[in-house]
């Protein structure tokens, strides 16, 4: 089987993380977003995965080669040279996609799920038609793409309307689909979008069709949903007893759902969790207090710091007795003085804070 992951985009909402790496190699639960994906794919008998990429191809060339091996799979990638949007890249790539008759995935690089992708085919293959697309239920669907079914029908998708301005339904494209090749034909080369262009077009000759989601989903391409989208995946890791998190036994260990990588140097009585992911070389402080939040590789957090809803960026260090809360987001190598007190905002890169942050900005 074969699948294309849309890895295009600047990813301006999640600086100043996105202005040190793409964001689908911004770690997730320590892991680059988008190696979830591609074992995802992989253990679900894919062989051939087209990445779309428009922005800084090159870093993103040397870091998946190793998952050609890794997950044995082949890695193709399509690149634009101008931003083709989300559904010009299935066009660029018509080669790949289009060289047999099944059927391909194609993936929103920055959602997080358990991805059904066996389930989705042999729903896809039994409805008979042109296109399927994952959906999930949200709370704000303005921020999304709704689908609208038909009267009477469990799956066909009457209207799909992007980022609605008015309520119109609150299930949403969770950002993967199954498509037929003919859906090749309906794409021009040019910069067009598959939620304003593609779907409509396919609603209306009734070729489009959903298929419910079971379990957590989340779009982790901005902080807060970044943080909520942590917790989500590391309690579904919980639920099934997953071996890569933290044991609960460990004394520092609070609460649950903690994610540590074995390089990580854990402090005298901290308290961490719940809902925490500490990466690989990370140092932590004596007496140090973490809550819901993610420290990227070679972060450093010094004595009785404690730090809440916050990510910590690569070779960042937090000073004794600081105090981050409220959706801070420390880009790489920043510092933050002993006892400050950030109180939300993004902190880009190199940056050293001296003085504390009393309501939420943006540190240049
Ligand atoms: N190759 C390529 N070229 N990829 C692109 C381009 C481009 O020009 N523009 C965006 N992408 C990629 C992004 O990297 C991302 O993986 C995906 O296309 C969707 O773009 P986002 O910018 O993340 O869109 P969104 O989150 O506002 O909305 C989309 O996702 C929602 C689910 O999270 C839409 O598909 C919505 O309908 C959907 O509900
Ligand atoms: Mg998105």
């Amino acid at each position: 089987m074969k699948a294309l992951i849309l890895v295009g985009g600047f990813g301006t909402r999640l600086r100043p993380l996105t202005l040190t790496l793409p964001k689908p190699l911004v770690e997730f639960a320590n892991k680059p977003m988008i190696e979830h994906q591609v074992a995802a794919l992989a253990a679900a008998g894919v062989t051939n995965i087209v990445l779309a990429v428009n922005y800084r191809p090159e870093i993103m060339t040397a870091a998946l080669q190793k998952y050609e091996q890794q997950y044995n799979v082949k890695i193709d990638f399509s690149v634009e040279t101008e931003p083709l949007g989300t559904a010009g890249p299935l066009k660029l790539a018509e080669k790949i996609l289009g060289k047999d008759d099944s059927p391909f995935f194609v993936l929103n690089s920055d959602v997080i799920c358990d991805y059904p992708f066996k389930q989705l085919a042999d729903f896809h293959k039994a409805h008979g038609d042109e296109g399927t697309i994952i959906v999930t239920k949200v709370e704000e669907p303005s921020k999304y793409g709704v689908v609208v079914h038909k009267p009477n029908h469990p799956s066909r998708i009457d209207r799909f309307v992007e980022k609605p301005i008015e309520f119109v339904g609150n299930r949403i494209n969770a950002g993967i689909y199954i498509l037929n090749p003919s859906v090749l034909s309906r794409i021009e080369l040019r910069p067009t979008s598959i939620e304003q262009e593609t779907f409509p077009a396919m609603t209306k000759d009734g070729q489009l069709h959903s298929f419910d989601l079971e379990g957590f989903w989340m779009d982790v391409g901005q902080p807060k949903d970044f943080l909520s989208g942590t917790c989500l995946y590391l309690s579904s890791l919980t639920k099934k007893g997953s071996k890569e998190l933290t044991s609960t036994s460990e004394s520092y260990v609070h609460g649950g759902n903690v994610m540590i990588d074995p390089s990580a140097k854990i402090g005298n009585n901290c308290k961490i969790g719940p809902n925490v992911v500490i990466g690989p070389n990370c140092v932590i402080g004596d007496g140090v207090r973490l809550q819901r939040c993610v420290l990227l590789s070679n972060s450093k957090v010094k004595e009785h710091a404690w730090i809440k809803s916050t990510i910590v960026g690569w070779n960042s260090v937090v000073g004794r007795w600081a105090r981050l809360e409220n959706i801070c987001v420390l880009g790489d190598d920043v510092t933050v003085g002993d006892e400050i007190y950030v109180n939300g905002g993004s902190v880009l890169p190199h940056k050293s804070i001296k003085a504390n942050v009393d309501t939420p900005s943006i540190i240049m």
